[in-house]
């Protein structure tokens, strides 16, 4: 299983089929999805399905969200990373975003902010990334904050499935500007 981070307290590797309980108890949770167009899932087995799609995309797209593993306990605490975006959104299509989604016990810990911060890192100097962007909900003051505090700028606001999201991206030569 490929290790594509390590950072001081996390690992984020590919997804396996290994994770469908955690992916389950994760994105059955109505809080987690607050911001996710309240669609929590029902089965274990939208679960399995779900871990398939970005399996796909590893394969299709070379990129899909990582499994983040909290090094102390071992544990599957959710996921971050990257995902190629081929729908049109924002009037854009063809982009990296950059996201993340935690078990709600894991949060408040800084390991969203963990996960971006090594993420650009990577994208940009390992992935030979030119952009990379973010999207929250307007109302989300915890993504939000993160994507301004690790450099994102805020380039718009924007409809998506009927709410207001600001738009978020970061050239390479602005990351390398902000160093
Ligand atoms: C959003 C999420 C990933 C944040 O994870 P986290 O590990 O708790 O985030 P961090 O601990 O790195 O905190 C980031 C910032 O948000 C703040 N924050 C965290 N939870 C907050 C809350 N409920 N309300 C207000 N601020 C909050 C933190 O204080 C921190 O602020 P700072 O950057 O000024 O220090 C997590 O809440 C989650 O998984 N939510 C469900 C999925 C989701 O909404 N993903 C994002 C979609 S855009």
């Amino acid at each position: 299983m490929k290790i594509h981070i390590e950072t001081d307290r996390l690992l984020l590797r590919d997804l396996i089929a290994e994770d469908a309980q955690a992916m389950f108890e994760m994105d059955s949770d109505a809080e987690v999805h607050t911001f996710l167009g309240n669609n929590p899932i029902a089965s274990l087995d939208e679960a399995k399905i779900n871990i398939a799609f970005i399996q796909k995309q590893y394969i299709e797209n070379g990129i899909g969200r990582w499994a983040v593993v909290e090094k102390e306990s071992g544990e599957f605490i959710g996921w971050s990373g990257f995902k190629f975006v081929t729908d049109v959104v924002n009037e854009r299509t063809g982009y990296y975003d950059l996201g993340y989604r935690f078990l709600k016990k894991y949060w408040g810990k800084g390991y969203a902010s963990e996960t971006a911060i090594a993420s650009l890192n990577h994208g940009f100097t390992k992935l030979d990334f030119k952009e990379i962007v973010g999207i929250a909900d307007v109302s989300h003051i915890a993504s939000n904050s993160i994507l301004k505090k690790v450099g994102l700028i805020k380039r718009n606001e924007f409809e998506y499935d009927g709410t207001l999201h600001n738009f978020y991206s970061l050239t390479r030569e602005e990351w390398e500007n902000e160093k």
